[in-house]
């Protein structure tokens, strides 16, 4: 881990405490998307990671994965799909739902967006639970796919290999500060 880019991707995520609730640290990704180098460092590593992989999909989590997955799947030459919350996708879907801190929540992907055998990979912002990705997985899995990897740009060093994603590789760049 000695790539100088991961510290200044760090750098570039503003930590604002007690937001949206006391007690909560959050790690506001919007500075490292107004920080034109920190921003491409972060989509670099990433494409170089996954351009030789054989990769035609990338699925990205609403909301911050969206900010992060078109980059990428432009740039390996893959496909986009966007994995959303309840009720914003037109077309017939499959849903998974997932635990929360307080209650569920629920991905949908569209029907026919990815097909069976492709290999996959999920991007989000932040991996802290490990709940949503895990629903990201499920989705790509019931329609056939190979999930490859889970990309997240912060993740806490703890939740790495957990058995929540399903057994699949957890690849993180920065822990939260
Ligand atoms: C955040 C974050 C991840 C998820 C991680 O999204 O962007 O998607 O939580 O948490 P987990 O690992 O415990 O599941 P949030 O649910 O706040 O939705 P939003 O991006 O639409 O605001």
């Amino acid at each position: 881990k000695g790539d100088p880019r991961l510290q200044a991707i760090s750098n570039a995520i503003r930590v604002v405490p007690h937001f949206p609730k006391q007690g909560i640290m959050f790690q506001d990704i919007t500075t490292l998307l107004l920080d034109h180098k920190a921003f491409k460092h972060t989509v670099d590593i990433f494409v170089d990671r996954y351009k030789d992989m054989d990769i035609s999909v990338v699925a990205g989590v609403e909301a911050r994965g969206f900010m992060f997955g078109p980059s990428i799947a432009l740039a390996i030459g893959a496909k986009f799909v966007p994995l959303r919350k309840p009720k914003k996708l037109p077309g017939e879907v499959i849903a998974e739902a997932y635990e929360l801190e307080y209650g569920r929540d629920c991905l949908e992907m569209h029907v026919g967006a990815v097909e069976a055998g492709e290999r996959a990979i999920v991007i989000d912002d932040l991996v802290a639970t490990g709940g949503t990705l895990s629903a990201a997985i499920r989705l790509l899995e019931r329609v056939g796919a190979q999930v490859v990897e889970c990309g997240c740009v912060i993740g806490l060093r703890e939740v790495k290999g957990q058995l929540r994603l399903n057994g699949k590789p957890l690849y993180i760049l920065v822990e939260p500060r």
